[in-house]
């Protein structure tokens, strides 16, 4: 294989999801180009029908977690059953966190949103950046009569929040990549 083209499959082959950050700020160039590659991603009839709220302060991380409150129910729902991750109320330490919507009245939205978010990953690892999906600030976040109120402070009218992601210069990398399975491919 051609080395340039082998650097962009090891590329998405060593992203990893990072869940300790360096307290150094990410630079706006590469915040910058992580978006950019995200408007790039495959969207339904090319509507683009996503949003993307990006969060680099303090005062806007404890904005969003004042909305969500200390340990929201659907963190306790949405957790695999067994799962010990606490509460990610310090977002792992990551400067910043980006906070992903879309317009539900788009065809296939979320799948649009996906691919934009996979895009950021990817080019976040290439970027010497980690990055890390947290489900707890997800959808079910503004459903909440109290949280409801807050949403407009975060997500454009009309808009659901999808996911959010993490995003920061790792402070540590996982002693082993989790397995993949094998038997998820049939070839006829
Ligand atoms: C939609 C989605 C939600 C996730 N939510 C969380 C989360 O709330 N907390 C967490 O620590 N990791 C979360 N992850 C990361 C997964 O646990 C991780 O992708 C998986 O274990 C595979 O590891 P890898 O990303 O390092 O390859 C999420 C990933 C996705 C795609």
């Amino acid at each position: 294989m051609d080395p340039k083209e082998k650097a962009v499959l090891d590329n998405m082959n060593t992203r990893f999801s990072c869940r300790r950050y360096k307290q150094i700020p990410v630079e706006k160039e590469k915040l910058d180009a992580v978006i950019d590659v995200a408007k790039h991603a495959a969207s339904g009839h090319n509507l683009q029908a996503w949003h993307f709220t990006v969060i680099t302060t303090e005062e806007g991380k404890k904005e969003l977690l004042d909305a969500v409150g200390p340990e929201p129910e659907q963190f306790k729902k949405l957790a695999p059953k067994g799962a010990t991750w606490p509460f990610p109320n310090d977002f792992f330490g990551a400067p910043v966190v980006i906070m992903i919507s879309y317009d539900p009245n788009a065809p296939w939205p979320e799948a649009g949103v996906f691919l934009a978010a996979g895009n950021m990953m990817n080019a976040a690892n290439a970027l010497g950046l980690g990055t890390c999906c947290l489900t707890v600030f997800s959808n079910d976040v503004f459903r909440t009569e109290e949280t409801a109120a807050k949403k407009a402070e975060f997500i454009p009218e009309g808009y659901e929040l999808y996911v959010s992601m993490v995003l920061g210069y790792p402070e540590s990398y996982p002693a082993k990549r989790p397995e993949r399975k094998d038997d998820v491919v049939s070839w006829l």
